[in-house]
């Protein structure tokens, strides 16, 4: 269940043009769900879970299932949509995950050598009991072209011929496009198990496909409870849009009348990457035509050490949205002292959950009363179905929010730019 409070946005808005934006966001509301929306043949993180593929599900588990036998070690190889989300619900619901096997490790998201080179010393780094480090990977490209997966790709692939010999293959699982792509070239080549993105859906809305599916059930996460919770959102919000289309209709107030960045950020370590899915989400979604809020994620308390000042005294041109989890994840209470020798006596007994609590509901009170209008989203608990129905509202209000501002909110005809320049000067 997602809790939304507005009221420290709310106060900064006229009530006449909150009034006039709310009106706009319901049309935008109604264009989405009926499909009459600019991009609207990239709706179909909606269709999947209007009508869930429950055999797609079994499939996935299964593999995860083999995969966790065999594997200490998980290689995710994608960039930008195709990695971001499923790196979110591992940090999310996995926690300490270097303790637990398979380890999932990132790759294919940049092109350094010294990160690639590292990633191959640690995989040939033989176990405790001495004896070889067993890897898989699944590399993720809807296109099969974009070149830091690739690239990356290409030098794992051949670390794994290197290391097993013909049966590299089974250690290779590739997410890509239902047809066309050297992804599918290869995987027909080499026979490598194949998962499909579909077609009507874009890399950052994809997370409830195979593309997050596959490495959160690797990472033991109940994907069948994710669904559940998204499926549950989605059927929620099919008739309600009271906090979409106020949420939708405050931000874009906001972006309308000067504010530049909206600050995400979270006191909880474990939606550190739920903030960097989301600025991709958002930024990759609304930035076009001079439109739309820089998305800065931030991790709270360590920013505040950082950026705070900013925040706090800088230009007033920022609004900021506070991810908060409701339940404490953990019991850890501050230790009693015989001698109150480091002056916190104050907080003995007391929950490590409650004083990060306060210093959120400080920090909102501190940056709202310096004039930030601050969201405060929330999940009851951080568990699957949780943040399965927070990444669809999140979904949800990404394309509300982006079609009021009259661009497509499934496109990102920028990024090509730097490709193009890049290609060039390689001489591709
Ligand atoms: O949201 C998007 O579409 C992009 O961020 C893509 O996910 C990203 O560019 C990677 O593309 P691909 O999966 O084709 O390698």
């Amino acid at each position: 269940m997602i809790t939304f409070n507005s009221e420290n946005a709310r106060r900064f808005t006229d009530e006449n043009g909150f009034r006039n934006a709310l009106k706009k966001a319901a049309g935008a509301y109604r264009g989405v769900l009926s499909g009459k929306v600019a991009g609207n043949e990239w709706l179909g993180w909606r269709r999947i879970l209007d009508d869930p593929d429950d055999a797609e599900l079994d499939r996935i588990e299964q593999c995860a299932s083999q995969i966790r036998k065999q594997a200490d070690i998980f290689i995710v190889c994608g960039i930008g949509g195709s990695y971001m989300g499923a790196k979110a619900v591992v940090q999310a619901l996995r926690g300490g995950q270097t303790l637990q096997k398979p380890e999932i490790l990132f790759a294919g998201h940049q092109m350094g050598g010294r990160y690639l080179e590292q990633l191959i010393d640690y995989l040939e780094q033989p176990k405790a009991d001495g004896s070889p480090k067993s890897v898989c990977m699944n590399v993720i490209s809807k296109s099969g072209t974009t070149l830091e997966t690739a690239l990356t790709f290409r030098i794992l692939r051949n670390w794994f011929d290197r290391s097993y010999g013909d049966s590299a293959p089974e250690r290779i699982f590739v997410t890509t496009a239902p047809s066309g792509g050297v992804l599918n070239d290869m995987a027909g080549l080499f026979g490598y198990e194949k998962f499909v993105i579909p077609d009507d859906i874009g890399g950052r809305f994809s997370v409830l496909t195979p593309v997050g599916l596959l490495p959160a059930s690797v990472a033991g996460i109940d994907i069948r409870l994710l669904i559940e919770g998204a499926v549950t959102q989605f059927r929620t919000c099919e008739t309600r849009a009271d906090e979409i289309t106020e949420y939708a209709a405050l931000r874009y107030y906001f972006q309308k009348n000067g504010k530049k960045l909206d600050v995400i950020g979270s006191f909880e370590p474990g939606l550190q990457s739920l903030t960097g899915w989301l600025q991709q989400l958002l930024g990759e979604s609304e930035g076009k035509e001079g439109k739309g809020l820089f998305p800065v994620p931030a991790a709270y308390s360590t920013d505040l050490h950082s950026i705070g000042q900013m925040i706090q005294q800088g230009p007033r041109n920022m609004i900021e949205t506070l991810l908060a989890v409701e339940e404490p994840l953990s019991d850890l209470t501050v230790s009693e002292e015989a001698q109150d020798t480091d002056g916190l006596g104050y907080l003995s007994g007391r929950l490590l959950y409650d004083i990060n609590r306060q210093a959120l509901n400080g920090t909102v009170e501190a940056h709202a009363g310096g004039g930030v209008p601050v969201f405060l989203i929330g999940i009851r608990s951080l568990d699957a179905r949780n943040l399965g129905g927070l990444i669809y509202f999140y979904q949800l209000f990404t394309a509300v929010y982006v079609s009021m501002l009259g661009v497509n909110p499934f496109d990102q005809p920028g990024v090509e730019d730097y490709k193009k320049a890049m290609y060039r000067n390689l001489g591709a």
